[in-house]
């Protein structure tokens, strides 16, 4: 197998604008390049435009502007997105370039002269929006048998390509290379429909009369190419087929063919066929992913229901998107999106395990070793919690890495946050922040140091999914473009370099207000506590069952804390109750800072009147014992599954 990668992502078609569905493969392949980039693969990225044929004929129409104004319009947005996203692409083919249009026209002329492709009469049906012809058989319901539209009869004169002649041979090269259409159970998918069904010769021209946008048939005037014909052919027109031998050789066959699963039997059986008479090699894989989904639909530009990249992007930022995609598909499988889920994931990943992680580590290393890196000794990681800890790191790389190999890419990145959840556990068993106060400056600088390693190793696997924000986590350790030899090491930030301070890397966001989940449990209880038993007679001092239960004791869990600007003794947390996420005002930053109560999980009365404290909003009290100097957190002996449990 050779050593080169080469990716592409299907063209895309000019008619629309571009939404996630395109984002996402787009954004696969780049994370796949740069994964490989990083590995110092000679990497080629390709993508690009399908501009011919009906679909974007009709789109001009409707608009009234000619076919080739509708590619020059769309086109723009799809490369505009491809920058804002940070996409890497090596190239990127419009296929009414000459450079693709001339090839395209010699490898018609090639096959026609070696009786590949032949004239006949044509009559069946047309699926405008698959671009695709079927026949009586095909159809179910008398609609498109892919996407259950209306179809168009169509009876006239054409070309056809011998394409039924290579079914056994397509049979034999399918079952016999595994990894040639991935995942697996999609190759069964076109097996089954290979053995099942007579491959039919596939049309390859539509008359000029009825549509004249494509590229024109070199043995015959009258018609031009069948869009998938023409389009197919860009995975190879755009690295040199018949134009640079050297260029082409030295990226041909591709390694990685991304598509969705809409466009399967094109590629698997149009393209290795197309190949076979035109003695190319095959890919050597083909992968289909699932569709994004907006509830249990397709998302897709006909339908109308399209989450535009660009408003999250604004919304959110370009690495968070890029996180979100990657990280919340199984590859293989559909997905669906929504705003709420991007925003959970966001926070509880990006903000709370991640961003919260580096602001501890820096905010120590600035209070406890004076913002200097300290010198790690290597035995540091020999034993103990620390050893544990570096062991879970390394698990990452090494799930990474297979997680690319097998096409498994979420998986991976969940190592990573594995990893990075176990440093804020590290935190927790080891107490810099009580170190510190006994003096055991070594022990403080080595779990400080060993939590900034375990985040350069996280950052450099999480730098092809976010190489923007990577490369800021990275800067603030002195760090640079990750080196992988640099994975597997301990003890690679430079000792004695200074750690700037720094603003949080994914701050906090909120659900929209409408979205805001509601408290059914504080609802019921505001019921109850309205019929009050006036009957009981009141003591002083003492207080009735009711009154207890009127008062809402809920566990939550300190995510973020910061001193309240221009107040001493304040400190602003953001706790989670439940889904929720509150802000509350404590005074109590004289007797802990904000790192070292980040974590814990506290007791809070939850339906107190919410205030405003020094301006802020405050949504709840925490509870906390006291002997005049002395104050401390009244805390939850242990883990339950979630917070916001009602304390009785
Ligand atoms: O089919 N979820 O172009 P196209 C996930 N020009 N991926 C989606 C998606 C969704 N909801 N919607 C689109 C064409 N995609 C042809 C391809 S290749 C030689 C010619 C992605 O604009 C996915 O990769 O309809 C899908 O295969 C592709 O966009 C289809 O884009
Ligand atoms: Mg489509």
């Amino acid at each position: 197998m050779k050593k080169n990668y080469y990716v592409t992502t299907p063209i895309y078609y000019v008619n629309d604008q571009p939404h996630i569905g395109h984002a996402y493969t787009t954004l696969l392949a780049d994370v796949l390049a740069n994964y490989h980039r990083l590995l110092d693969t000679p990497t080629f990225f390709l993508t690009g435009t399908d501009e011919h044929g009906q679909k974007v004929q009709q789109a001009a129409d409707k608009n009234g502007i000619t076919a080739q104004e509708q590619c020059d319009q769309t086109v723009v947005r799809f490369q505009e997105l491809w920058d804002r996203l940070e996409i890497t692409n090596d190239d990127f083919i419009r296929t009414t370039e000459p450079r693709h249009k001339k090839i395209v026209q010699e490898v018609l002329q090639d096959l026609y002269d070696r009786d590949e492709i032949y004239r006949a009469e044509y009559e069946g049906w047309y699926c405008v929006g698959c671009e695709r012809f079927f026949t009586e058989k095909d159809l179910v319901d008398g609609n498109c048998p892919d996407c259950g539209k209306k179809v168009e009869a169509i009876q006239e004169a054409n070309y056809f390509f011998r394409m039924s002649k290579y079914q056994d041979w397509l049979i034999n090269h399918i079952e016999t290379h595994p990894e040639f259409i991935q995942p697996a159970f999609r190759a069964n998918e076109t097996l089954g429909f290979l053995k099942t069904k007579e491959l039919q010769d596939l049309c390859i021209s539509r008359p000029k009369a009825r549509l004249a946008w494509g590229i024109e048939l070199p043995f015959d005037h009258e018609f031009v190419t069948y869009v998938w014909f023409d389009a197919l052919l860009n995975y190879i027109t755009a690295i040199g087929y018949k134009s640079d031998d050297k260029k082409f050789n030295q990226w041909w066959p591709a390694t990685q063919q991304l598509i969705g699963k809409d466009i399967l039997t094109t590629h698997t059986v149009y393209w290795p066929t197309m190949l076979k008479a035109m003695g190319v090699e095959l890919p050597q894989s083909v992968f289909a992913h699932g569709w994004w989904l907006t509830g249990r639909t397709k998302m897709s530009k006909s339908l109308g229901n399209v989450v535009d990249p660009m408003e999250m992007v604004d919304r959110y930022g370009v690495d968070a998107f890029r996180y979100f995609l990657v990280a919340e598909m199984t590859l293989g499988q559909d997905a669906s999106f929504t705003e709420e889920a991007f925003i959970r994931r966001y926070n509880s990943d990006l903000a709370n395990d991640l961003g919260n992680l580096l602001s501890r580590t820096v905010n120590m290393l600035g209070r406890y070793c004076n913002g200097t890196f300290p010198t790690l000794g290597k035995t540091a990681i020999e034993t103990g919690p620390e050893k544990e800890l570096w062991e879970t790191v390394q698990q990452a790389v090494i799930d990474m890495e297979e997680s690319i190999n097998t096409m498994r890419l979420n998986n991976g990145i969940a190592s990573v946050l594995t990893a990075v959840r176990k440093v804020n556990q590290y935190f927790e068993i080891k107490q810099p922040w009580t170190l510190a106060k006994e003096g055991k400056t070594e022990d403080v600088a080595t779990t400080l140091g060993l939590a900034a390693e375990a985040l350069r190793v996280c950052s450099a696997l999480l730098y092809p999914v976010m190489p923007k924000q990577m490369s800021a986590l990275r800067s603030i350790f002195g760090l640079t473009k990750p080196n992988l030899e640099h994975l597997r090491i301990f003890g690679v930030i430079t000792a004695g370099i200074t750690i700037p301070k720094i603003d949080p890397l994914f701050p906090r966001v909120e659900q929209p207000k409408e979205e805001k989940p509601s408290q059914p449990t504080q609802k019921k209880q505001t019921k109850k506590s309205a019929t009050p038993q006036k009957t009981t007679e009141k003591q002083e001092g003492i207080i009735t069952y009711d009154d207890v239960m009127n008062v809402k004791l809920c566990t939550a869990k300190i995510v973020t804390a910061a001193k309240l600007e221009g107040a001493d003794k304040l400190l602003k947390l953001q706790v989670k109750v439940g889904d929720e996420t509150r802000q509350i005002i404590a005074g109590i930053a004289q007797h802990y800072s904000a790192e070292e109560i980040i974590g814990k999980t506290i007791i809070i009365v939850a339906n107190l009147k919410p205030a405003k404290i020094r301006g802020v909003e405050s949504q709840g009290m925490l509870l906390c014992a006291s002997t005049g100097d002395h104050l401390k957190l009244i805390t939850v002996d242990g883990e339950l599954p979630n917070t916001g449990a009602l304390v009785k």
